[in-house]
């Protein structure tokens, strides 16, 4: 493929069936902020993060993961839009949602809230009930309590906040939003059959398991009306056995098709299985990667292939894209129509721009780095466990801190170390933990 091809492709523009356009095919993908204040609203860092990425080039930023829930957090730092308390949908918490979606949109990217619930997937400094499908509890180092599983009821008023969230999203400036469907949180703990183990109709067959997708697709909707972006992101294969399956995917994308979705981001894993960030989980309960997506540089493009064969919507793949040329060739192959790009934003806001015009080929990829040991997940008491640990939290924490020096106006410090970054990791959370005013 020629250079000019090449250009080309990041650079067309692409109209979403809502009717809004795509001013090209690069997207900065969701990353939790940690950001947000005691009363977990938004501050004049998301402000200033926002400004920066916004202004760096992408058609499309996507916010990280805001919580419907104050009680039930992904982890501490985040915004909630909680309609159920005054403190996530007073004035005051609107102005300030206000004045990050006029930053992020001042230079003319679409910003897209990502709105979700972390259901079982929130640790126990940051919720004390976590809430999932059944009571199928997180086994990870044990930092995860046991969920209640939900009443009927409540997962009805839940798909409503999901709902009200989005039309605050729309009141306060936001030009889209996205649900977010993916890597083990309370939507797709519903999907997975090892978590959701109801025998209501919000369990068994497929078709029950997608019902709480599915019905807050269409609340989100019918609060947003017809003409303003709505997101899915949804894992192609939640790569863990018994669980959310590439098959299952495609039976669930068939069922989006009738949902006038915008754009459908694909992506993979859970914090069981880390495939979303391209690292491997437990071994014994692990469904392999196929090899040809192995292979090449973004992670899922193997199953975008064949999503794309049912999808009626626009898709965007998420995970590895690092190279101009694999992101061009991508596109080329109609295997996905945005490319979904994280990582490479918290070092370089600029990362799009950059690429459209041709000052870089590739993108950083500090997470090869970032490692002490790869290995396996092998027993707790291995030592080997806690290099996985160490690798885990430090390169995670090392993205975060450069996201916040990113947000204080600084440029990212990519001298810091991988236990330095473990440590305040560490620090970090907790210590905020400890402020939460709910
Ligand atoms: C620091 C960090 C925070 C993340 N937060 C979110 C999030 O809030 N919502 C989400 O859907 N994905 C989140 N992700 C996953 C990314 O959106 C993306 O799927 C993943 O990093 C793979 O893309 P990349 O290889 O370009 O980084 C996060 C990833 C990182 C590294």
């Amino acid at each position: 493929m020629s250079q000019s091809e090449t250009v080309d492709l990041l650079a067309q523009p692409l109209t979403l069936p809502c009717g809004i356009t795509l001013q090209n095919r690069l997207c900065k993908a969701a990353m939790t902020e940690g950001l947000g204040d005691r009363q977990l609203r938004a501050t004049e860092r998301h402000r200033r993060l926002y400004a920066r990425w916004g202004a760096g080039g992408p058609a499309l930023c996507l916010t990280g993961n805001v919580m419907i829930d104050r009680w039930v957090i992904e982890r501490p730092g985040k915004v909630a839009i909680d309609t159920t308390h005054p403190a996530s949908v007073d004035e005051a918490a609107r102005q300030r949602l206000r004045a990050w979606a006029e930053a992020g949109t001042a230079n003319g990217a679409q910003l897209w809230m990502q709105i979700s619930h972390a259901g079982r997937q929130s640790p126990r400094y940051a919720a004390k009930q976590p809430l999932g499908p059944s009571a199928v509890q997180l086994d990870l180092m044990g930092n995860y309590a046991r969920p209640r599983a939900l009443e009927d009821g409540e997962i009805c008023e839940l798909i409503q906040r999901f709902g009200a969230a989005a039309g605050i999203a729309k009141e306060t400036g936001f030009t889209g939003v996205q649900i977010h469907g993916a890597h083990g949180y309370l939507i797709s703990s519903f999907l997975s059959p090892v978590t959701n183990r109801r025998t209501d109709r919000w369990g068994g067959e497929l078709i029950n398991r997608a019902r709480f997708l599915l019905e807050t697709v269409r609340a989100v909707r019918h609060v947003v009306g017809r003409d303003y972006p709505v997101s899915v992101k949804l894992n192609s294969d939640d790569f863990r056995k018994g669980g959310f399956s590439h098959e299952d995917c495609l039976s669930v994308v068939r069922m989006l098709n009738d949902e006038h979705i915008d754009l459908l981001e694909i992506s993979g894993g859970t914090y069981e299985q880390p495939q979303l960030l391209g690292l491997a989980g437990r071994a014994n309960d692990a469904v392999a990667v196929k090899p040809s997506t192995r292979a090449r540089e973004a992670y899922f493009l193997h199953y975008a292939a064949q999503i794309r064969a049912v999808a009626a919507m626009p898709l965007m793949v998420t995970g590895g894209f690092r190279s101009r040329d694999g992101m061009a060739s991508a596109l080329a192959s109609g295997e996905t129509d945005m490319i979904g790009i994280a990582r490479p934003f918290c070092t370089m806001p600029d990362a799009a721009a950059a690429l459209l015009a041709r000052t870089v080929d590739q993108l950083p990829a500090y997470e090869q780095r970032l490692r002490l040991a790869n290995s396996g997940w092998r027993s707790p008491a291995s030592p080997i466990l806690l290099f996985k640990v160490i690798n885990m939290l430090g390169a995670q924490g090392w993205y975060y801190q450069q996201i916040e020096r990113l947000a204080d106006g600084k440029d990212a410090d990519l001298d810091r170390g991988l236990m330095r970054s473990f440590g305040r990791h560490l620090w970090d959370e907790l210590s905020r933990a400890a402020r939460l005013r709910r």
